[in-house]
């Protein structure tokens, strides 16, 4: 285990998927956690991040003293070099102008610092900071400079405390990974075991200690997360997994079938499909407002899912676990973990939930540890298809909320059809953008896309007919994270064949718009 101490959110996890990347296993924790604390974690190697804070600002974070005292080799990047500068008896100044984007790094050591090993005298580093070490603390020695920054790197070698001013971790440092692996497997004399053969195989074993001959439930949405932990727990336990998949008539054209032939056909699950579209279709009748639509959604959700656990438990079949598909940044962004204890993040997801009176089950999250593209690439282990590991974000209140006003058969008919030949373009055009550029994240590929259908209707010509159609929205952005959109800047000719394609091929439309608005001011989604 490598801990990433935290001095300021986004830092510690660009570090600790650096350190997992080179199949080492590594997790964030905050900048108060103690000596002790850390001594129980028993870290082969601590790296402290950056921060934007300035050392000696009255709230700046600091870091218990007595960390560096327990012989655990460290690394500091950025505020990480500051700090230990500091609390160890050295000196930060301010420098005039600052230093940010690349410089140009000289080393200093003669060769001698095993961090910087066979990388080059002279190379270019990413900086960002004001502030810089001004004296290294006593018995440390300067190894490497640039010309505004006099120590970029310090280290006491003998202490196995190394720390450099610049940013290793990013892509912009060419020589960052190397500097990394020199820290991890040189210095620290860690091996680089941490593989997807490794995490499965202490993932299964994991749930089975955990698990032991009781049953298990999961909702199985369709989506990337729960459906890598059905794989995995099926993996674990078989059919002491009943995998609930909630089918409420909103979801897209196939997506039922196609989920329900991964977890009947390939793996070997208790695999329950409730067919709730008509309970689903009363409820919504008549509801325009998108918040109580959600509601609605959300409730039913919960009653059908406790309905076939009470079922089981009536059957001879009791459930004892829940398992759930919460990832590593949600327990990070939650605070919810300080260190290893999970009490606070299980009580959260508890209250989420609207448990019946007397019902309660343990929780099984196997994906807690991880990122996303690391559930990704579990899942792809797994023997998961594509469609499901690279699925987009969909929203759990399904199409419902992409057809404005009031959800009726015939609109939700029009709008699987249209949202089908949306999809079926795009994934296409999106698989172009891969083969060209070999990055699924690529700026030029679409991070979510799907059809609106709005409450109206126009005027159109087909053959010599008058029509009196729906219009079908176009939404298609570039994200990241879903909270910043932009409308992508899609080639015409493929607009042109998404919108040819939709009024010839789905009856009841007759115009095709795209949304070219950003996120903000509009949302993603249309309610
Ligand atoms: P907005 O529309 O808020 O959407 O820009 C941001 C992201 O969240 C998804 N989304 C939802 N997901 N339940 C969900 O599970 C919802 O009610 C919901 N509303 C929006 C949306 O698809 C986009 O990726």
């Amino acid at each position: 285990l490598v801990i990433v101490v935290d001095f300021g959110a986004q830092y510690g996890q660009l570090i600790a998927r650096r350190v997992r990347d080179l199949h080492v296993y590594s997790e964030i924790v905050p900048c108060d956690i103690t000596a002790s604390e850390v001594a129980a974690l028993a870290p082969a190697a601590i790296i402290l991040s950056g921060g934007p804070a300035s050392v000696y600002a009255e709230d700046a974070p600091s870091i218990d003293p007595d960390i560096f005292e327990l012989g655990i080799p460290m690394l500091g990047f950025c505020y990480g070099q500051q700090i230990m500068a500091v609390t160890l008896g050295g000196t930060v100044g301010h420098t005039d102008a600052g230093e940010y984007g690349a410089a140009s790094l000289t080393r200093r050591d003669e060769g001698a610092s095993a961090l910087y090993g066979e990388t080059p005298v002279e190379q270019t580093v990413w900086m960002s900071h004001r502030d810089a070490v001004a004296e290294v603390p006593a018995g440390f020695a300067v190894t490497a400079s640039t010309a505004t920054c006099p120590v970029a790197s310090m280290e006491c070698a003998e202490r196995r405390l190394y720390a450099t001013q610049f940013h290793p971790e990013v892509r912009h440092t060419p020589h960052g990974d190397e500097l990394l692996c020199n820290f991890l497997f040189g210095i620290c004399g860690l091996e680089a075991s941490w593989t997807m053969d490794s995490i499965i195989d202490d993932a299964v074993a994991a749930i089975r200690a955990q698990v032991g001959g009781d049953r298990v439930i999961l909702g199985l949405s369709g989506g990337v997360d729960s459906s890598v932990v059905a794989a995995l727990c099926a993996k674990a336990i078989g059919k002491q997994l009943t995998c609930v998949f909630i089918n409420h008539g909103l979801l897209r054209k196939n997506e039922p079938e196609e989920v329900e032939e991964v977890f009947t056909k390939q793996f070997d699950v208790d695999f329950v499909h409730v067919h709730a579209e008509d309970r689903y279709a009363a409820l919504l009748a008549d509801v325009v407002e998108p918040e109580q639509k959600r509601r609605i959604i959300g409730s039913q959700f919960w009653k059908e899912f406790f309905a076939v656990a009470e079922d089981l438990a009536e059957g001879g079949r009791p459930v004892k676990y829940l398992a759930q598909g919460t990832i590593y940044p949600d327990i990070i962004e939650s605070g919810a973990r300080k260190t290893g204890g999970k009490a606070s993040t299980i009580k959260s997801h508890h209250n989420l939930i609207p448990f019946p009176d007397g019902v309660s089950f343990d929780l099984i999250e196997p994906l807690d540890h991880f990122f996303k593209d690391e559930v990704r690439a579990l899942g792809t282990a797994l023997g998961l298809p594509d469609h499901i590991v690279h699925r987009q974000p969909f929203p759990g209140p399904g199409l419902a909320i992409r057809i404005i006003g009031t959800v009726t058969r015939e609109k939700l008919e029009i709008l699987k059809n249209a949202d089908a030949i949306v999809r079926e373009e795009l994934d296409a055009y999106n698989a172009r953008v891969f083969e060209e550029t070999g990055d699924r994240n690529s700026e030029r590929s679409v991070w979510q896309y799907f059809a609106v259908l709005p409450d109206v209707k126009s005027v159109g010509v087909m053959g010599d007919e008058r029509t009196y159609g729906y219009p079908i929205v176009l939404r298609a952005v570039e994200s990241s994270d879903a909270m910043t959109a932009d409308w992508a800047k899609l080639p015409y000719e493929v607009l042109a064949r998404v919108s040819g394609r939709i009024v010839a091929e789905v009856p009841g439309v007759n115009r095709v718009a795209y949304d070219i608005t950003s996120k903000p001011p509009a949302t993603i989604e249309w309610e």
